[in-house]
């Protein structure tokens, strides 16, 4: 079904209420997501992007219903992952020969992933399309989070369409950002900025002052997933500047695996260590093994210090810890701290190798890290909330 936005701009996207991963089981989706199209009617007729490949068939056939395939003089294609140019080949096969207008490298992402010589036009920052009362400057974004990534701006709207920046997953009746509930939205948002743009942080930092710079009026910015930003569109940008500055909370999350609920002791005694010593801080437990992996990495991404625990089995440590390790690597943070713990009853490894690789993700280590020669006593217990309390006072 589309929706009307103004008399020049009509949403022709997907809303996915279904989607529960997505980047394969990389990322977590509990609230569904869309892949927001949009269809320009100025004097020439413009769309922007597409739908993700298994709505092909519904994504066109619900355009046509819009308006005419013949009557579309232009395709923008802001990006080229399979969630928004996954309807191409549907459509292509019905008007081959329409422009696409995309970035140098968008061309390699679409040909690569769809084998097919589209009439396609590169553009770069500061090109233009005139639609007649409109015209688009395109704004190359690269790394936002593609090579291929573009933004467009249409001036007499004043709208920003962004590809993946500022959208989040969030599946909704709705079209607009101030009809939702307002800490669902800003939490998908956040989730979507450290799961999605984390290790792209400083090139958002620089695209966002690039598009300050521009001076642009900016009265709505339209992104490809989740809900548009209508009212107050500079609350998004100001909070993706400050989540691309090093962002941290007042929170310390401890992150562990377990086989015989050793180390789960201690990342509890721990934590009681931490909030004896400061009751303001938010301390966060989570088990690599059962929660979220998405879930993790936000939490990660939103605190000061990262304390990660594992038993030392074979020689090194559980492969959940394995796992996140490597995701926490990719996210490319800066300014954490991070220290490690587990249990062990034999060599003993996994605390030395774990602070290995934290060092090596880019975190700030902080201490050595502590272990505990199998099930931790009272002795022992106390100890660890010793170390807690240490933690807390960094
Ligand atoms: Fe939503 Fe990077 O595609």
């Amino acid at each position: 079904m589309s929706k009307k936005i103004n008399d020049k701009i009509t949403w022709v996207g997907k809303t996915d209420w279904e989607l529960k991963k997505f980047h394969g089981d990389e990322f977590t989706t509990i609230n569904g997501s869309s892949y927001n199209s949009y269809l320009i009617r100025d004097e020439k007729t413009v769309l922007i992007d597409t739908a993700w490949l298994p709505y092909d068939k519904e994504y066109v056939s619900k355009l046509e219903e819009e308006i005419p395939l013949n009557k579309i003089d232009a395709i923008i294609a802001l990006h080229g992952e399979v969630d928004h140019s996954g309807a191409l080949i549907e459509l292509m096969n019905k008007i081959p020969n329409v422009p696409i207008y995309c970035t140098a490298n968008g061309i390699k992402s679409i040909k690569g992933q769809y084998h097919k010589d589209w009439n396609f036009i590169p553009v770069k920052t500061g090109d233009t399309l005139n639609l007649g009362e409109n015209t688009i400057t395109f704004i190359e974004a690269p790394m936002l989070h593609w090579p291929d990534t573009m933004f467009a701006y249409m001036d007499k709207e004043k709208v920003l369409f962004s590809s993946d920046g500022f959208g989040e997953h969030l599946a909704s009746e709705h079209l607009y950002a101030d009809e939702v509930e307002e800490d669902l939205l800003f939490k998908e948002a956040l989730k979507y900025y450290a799961n999605i743009l984390a290790p792209f942080s400083l090139m958002v930092t620089k695209k966002i002052n690039e598009i300050l710079a521009m001076n642009l009026e900016i009265s709505m910015i339209c992104p490809s997933h989740g809900l548009i930003w209508r009212k107050n569109p500079e609350k998004i940008i100001e909070k993706y500047l400050e989540w691309a500055n090093n962002y941290k909370e007042n929170q310390i999350t401890i992150i562990y695996d377990t086989m015989w609920n050793d180390t789960r002791k201690m990342a509890e005694n721990i934590a009681r260590g931490i909030q004896n010593k400061d009751k303001n801080v938010t301390i966060k437990l989570m088990n690599t093994a059962k929660d979220d992996k998405t879930d993790v990495l936000t939490e990660v991404f939103k605190s000061k210090i990262v304390l990660v625990g594992s038993p030392t089995v074979n020689n090194g440590y559980l492969h959940s810890i394995a796992g996140i390790l490597e995701m926490i690597r990719g996210m490319k943070l800066k300014d954490k701290k991070a220290a490690a713990f587990g249990s062990y009853g034999w060599s003993g490894e996994a605390v030395k190798l774990i602070t290995e690789e934290l060092k090596k993700a880019g975190l700030e280590i902080i201490n050595d890290g502590i272990r505990v020669f199998w099930t931790p006593d009272e002795q022992e217990e106390k100890r660890l909330q010793e170390y807690g309390e240490s933690i807390a006072e960094i």
